[in-house]
């Protein structure tokens, strides 16, 4: 037998899932089953203007569910955006009551994705003002006791797939941190996917969330927590994404393209939410605090060199991954490993992702302190474990 099967796991994802172009229609049905007050949370002011948002207000009054504005992430969330949504929701009386409360519905890419969920939990988990104590490694180490709001997410940028799992990840910058809110209570309870609402997202941002959800793909694929069912999701969701990555790119108004991708987030979500990430998300998330590099982006640079730095130690599942990228069987794991790799390095180029760190404001001064902060869950999954010294080295080598 060439590859390991855990065979003892745990596997969760979100209750209920409704996947369709155009299916956002059907929010205000979804909404009610949920709730009769529904706070709305949005990402980009695309939306706005194009009068998705309108439209959603409009779905959710005719089935009875009063629309309330609560606010807009136009970044990825910090503390201080947590603690205030956290507030506005508090002070307007919010509360889970079955179906007859409030619900919180999140339409936007991960950031308002994240911060909905944050502040959902932090609208009835109340030991403290300031989302910072219930942080993993930061503050008072306080645990989601209490149900959060009941949360429905619509994501928008086939990227992230946080509408499938169970954190959701805060900054701060001073002091500088990147770090995530997790409960098992945190996971949405409907997912709502309108690939059509990915079309107006832009070429940029395209490439950076599509290459995020393809690094979680992989990641999650050859992490030391892998498990069957998350691994077989990550294959079907990293085949779907490599054909169609390219498409969506060039062409933001290609259906098919714009649905596989939407697909291929989702599952990425849920693999990671099973099985974690690791090497590639772990110096992401220093890269993102200590060089304000977007995530995906950051995520982006860093997976060829995370495939070439564990090839060592997932020889078997990194030659799978070569055969599902390119579509056809190898001869030897070495081959299908060489393979995996200039696919990614192949689709990186063509949407135009960077090689170089210094091509993202990286400074060889800051090495030593991205090494620092790239530890945390993700780097903690990785296949081969790394020293300072080793993580150093191998962002010198991309530098
Ligand atoms: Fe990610």
């Amino acid at each position: 037998m060439t590859s390991s099967f855990r065979a003892s796991y745990d596997f969760f994802a979100p209750p209920r899932i409704v996947f369709g172009w155009c299916r956002r229609a059907e929010v205000g049905k979804l909404a009610r089953s949920l709730g009769r007050r529904a706070f709305l949370l949005h990402g980009s002011s695309t939306l706005e203007c194009s009068g998705v948002l309108a439209g959603i207000c409009g779905c959710l009054r005719q089935e009875g569910v009063e629309p309330v504005e609560i606010g807009s992430a136009l970044r990825e969330p910090e503390v201080v955006d947590v603690d205030r949504t956290a507030r506005a929701l508090r002070e307007s009386g919010a509360r889970s009551n079955g179906g007859s409360g409030d619900v919180v519905i999140a339409v936007g890419g991960g950031s308002a994705i994240d911060l909905a969920k944050a502040a959902a939990a932090m609208a009835t988990n109340r030991k403290s003002p300031t989302v910072k104590d219930y942080l993993e490694g930061v503050g008072a180490g306080l645990q989601i006791d209490e149900d959060p709001l009941p949360l429905l997410a619509m994501p928008t940028t086939a990227g992230t797939g946080s509408e499938a799992t169970k954190n959701a990840v805060i900054s701060s910058f001073d002091p500088p941190f990147k770090k995530s809110l997790r409960s098992d209570r945190m996971v949405p309870r409907i997912v709502l996917v309108d690939p059509e609402l990915s079309v107006s997202v832009p070429p940029t941002t395209t490439a950076y969330t599509g290459m995020d959800a393809i690094t979680q793909l992989i990641e999650s694929y050859i992490t030391v927590k892998a498990s069957p069912i998350p691994q077989a999701i990550a294959l079907q969701g990293l085949a779907l994404a490599a054909q169609a990555i390219v498409l969506a790119f060039r062409d933001g108004g290609n259906r098919e393209a714009r649905e596989r991708m939407a697909h291929a987030a989702l599952l990425s979500g849920m693999a990671l939410a099973n099985s974690g990430l690791g090497m590639a998300h772990g110096v992401a998330a220093a890269l993102g605090i200590h060089a304000r590099v977007p995530h995906g982006l950051a995520c982006a640079v860093m997976l060829p060199v995370a495939l070439r730095v564990n090839q060592g130690a997932r020889p078997a599942e990194i030659s799978r991954l070569g055969e599902v990228l390119c579509g056809r069987g190898f001869s030897s794991p070495e081959d299908g490993a060489r393979a995996a790799l200039e696919k990614i390095e192949e689709l990186s180029s063509e949407v135009r992702i960077p090689r170089r760190l210094r091509e993202i404001n990286v400074t060889r001064e800051l090495l030593p302190v991205l090494v620092k902060s790239s530890r945390g869950n993700s780097m903690s999954g990785n296949p081969r474990q790394l020293s300072d010294e080793e993580i150093l080295s191998i962002l010198e080598s991309i530098l």
